[in-house]
């Protein structure tokens, strides 16, 4: 048996998509937790990690001369647990050239892309009006939510759904979507771009 796929997890609120894949990992999935990233103080998502003794650090934009040093010293943290997938999983900014050109970045965003990128989504569809929204697992590249879809999930949209309650319902799917992508690349690692196999 191979050795279980490593992940740099990135968080900036509630984490509830990091504690599904904790639970995942816990009971058995193919993947590990190696360690967690914010990219602000005090998240539900750091201190999540911090209830399993998972290592946590904190990479803060204001904290850096410019974009590129925040960019270049997220890459050095990140890069420091060897991770074989980095997660953004919530993490509200976007990343830079540094860190995509490291690491293969695996995304969460609540919408059926190409609808919807950005970080608004959920706000966006329901004001749409679509009657149908949902769940994308993406690769990252430069672009903002427009790298290689892995999976999606469909949502159904209620007539007195509000952004809240129409979130939630998509995030109970974007949890159960992100495990099964995970342990799926685990299982057959020659899907995560750059890897020969
Ligand atoms: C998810 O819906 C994610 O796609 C979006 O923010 C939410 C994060 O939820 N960008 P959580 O922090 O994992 O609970």
């Amino acid at each position: 048996m191979s050795a279980p796929l490593g992940l740099v997890v990135l968080v900036s609120g509630s984490g509830t998509n990091l504690q599904a894949l904790l639970d995942a990992a816990a009971g058995g999935a193919p993947f590990t937790v190696l360690a967690v990233g914010a990219d602000r103080d005090g998240t539900r998502g750091e201190e999540r990690a911090r209830e399993v003794d998972i290592p946590t650090f904190v990479c803060r934009v204001p904290d850096y001369v410019s974009r590129s040093d925040w960019d270049l010293d997220l890459e050095r943290q990140v890069s420091a647990y060897a991770p074989d997938v980095v997660v953004s999983a919530g993490f509200m900014k976007i990343l830079g050239p540094a860190v995509l050109a490291a690491h293969p970045v695996l995304n969460t965003h609540p919408a059926l892309l190409p609808s919807f990128p950005g970080a608004h989504a959920v706000r966006d569809a329901l004001a749409h009006g679509v009657r149908v929204t949902g769940c994308t697992c993406h690769w990252v590249d430069a672009g903002v939510d427009t790298g290689a879809i892995v999976d999606q999930r469909a949502v159904d949209v209620e007539d007195d759904d509000t952004v809240d309650t129409l979130h939630e319902r998509i995030k109970v799917e974007e949890r159960a979507m992100l495990v099964d992508v995970l342990t799926a690349l685990a299982r057959d690692r020659s899907r995560i771009p750059g890897r020969a196999g």
